[in-house]
Parts: structure tokens; C-alpha cells; sequence
């Protein structure tokens, strides 16, 4: 038995049976599936306090805030946190805590020589603010790492 089909598909016109000579990278007759170039990958890594505080952006450079020990990359966001953004201050920081009480007064950021912030004053409506923004930057920024204590890593 087997399958019968009434017509035969013309080998040109059959995506499935042309074969491209070389490997497509670009848009020309067609959809390609292959990237021109590897899309640009970020290493997770372990951060400390005094770690992290090199990516405020002042440099120009990469962009890291943590939130409840979990690094973000927001570089894409330096409107945001760069040099002149209304959010800099978190910007190479723990933002845990002014992200949970939604301010950013300097004393929410824990001097960067001190123990990581346990936050265990913050009371639930805080903690569920906190994990509004983490829910956010997950959803907008890269998880490149996590935040522990400066004798932790
Ligand atoms: C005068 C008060 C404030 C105004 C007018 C304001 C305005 C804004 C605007 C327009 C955005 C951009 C939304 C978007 O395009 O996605 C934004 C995002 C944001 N705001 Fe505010 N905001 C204020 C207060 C605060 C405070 C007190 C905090 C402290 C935690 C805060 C934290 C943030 C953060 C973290 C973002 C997200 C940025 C991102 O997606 O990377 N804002 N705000």
C-alpha cells in the first residue's frame, strides 16, 4: 500500500528539495535560517558589591544593577541608568531595596564595602514591589550573573 499521491511536486518549486550550494546568511531570493554572525553571547558570572560597581556606565561600558542577587544587564537601558539617566543611581549597585520601597534616595544603596542587604525589614507589599521589577527585568534584560557578598565569591 503506501502513500499515493496523484501528483508530483516539480523539484524546483519544493523548498524541502532544493538544495542551496552555499550556505545561506542573509536575505536575498528567500528566508535564510543561518545568522550571518553568532549573536552576541554574555557569560553568567558571580559578582560581588565590589565587583559590580565598575559597570555603572561612566565609562561608556557595560551597564549591571542587581536586584535580590540576581545581576541584569541594562546596558540597553542607558537612557535609563547611563551617567544622565533619572535611574543611574542603580546603576553598578544592589537596587534591591529601592526597587522594593520605589525610591531612589542614596541611603536605599548599601555602601559597597558592607554585607550584601538581607532586606529583612521590607515589609510584603515591598518584597511583591521587588519582585514586580524583577518579573520586569527579566522580561526586558539579560541575567548575566549573581550578586554575593564581597567575601562570598
Ligand atoms: C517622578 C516620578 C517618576 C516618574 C515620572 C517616572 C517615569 C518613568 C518612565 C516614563 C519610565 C519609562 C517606562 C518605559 O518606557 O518603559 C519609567 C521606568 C522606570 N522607573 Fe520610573 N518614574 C518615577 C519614579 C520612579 C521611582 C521612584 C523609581 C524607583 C524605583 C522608578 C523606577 C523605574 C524603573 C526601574 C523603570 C524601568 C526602567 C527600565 O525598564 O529599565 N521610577 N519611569
Amino acid at each position: 500500500m503506501g502513500l499515493h499521491l496523484d501528483f508530483e511536486l516539480p523539484a524546483s518549486s519544493s523548498p524541502r528539495r532544493r538544495k542551496p550550494t552555499t550556505t545561506p546568511n542573509e536575505f536575498k531570493a528567500g528566508y535564510s535560517w543561518m545568522p550571518k554572525s553568532h549573536p552576541p553571547t554574555v557569560l553568567f558570572k558571580t559578582y560581588t558589591p565590589k565587583t559590580l560597581v565598575p559597570f555603572d556606565g561612566n565609562d561608556g561600558g557595560r551597564i549591571l544593577l542587581a536586584i535580590n542577587g540576581i545581576v541584569f544587564d541594562v546596558t540597553a537601558g542607558r537612557n535609563f541608568y547611563g551617567p544622565n539617566g533619572m535611574y543611574g543611581n542603580f546603576a553598578g549597585r544592589d537596587a534591591s531595596r529601592g526597587m522594593a520601597k520605589q525610591s531612589f534616595d542614596l541611603e536605599m544603596l548599601t555602601p559597597i564595602d558592607q554585607p550584601l542587604d538581607k532586606l529583612e525589614d521590607l515589609k510584603p507589599d515591598e518584597i511583591d514591589n521587588m519582585k514586580g521589577w524583577i518579573d520586569h527585568f527579566s522580561n526586558k534584560y539579560i541575567i548575566c550573573g549573581k550578586l554575593v557578598g564581597n567575601d562570598q565569591a
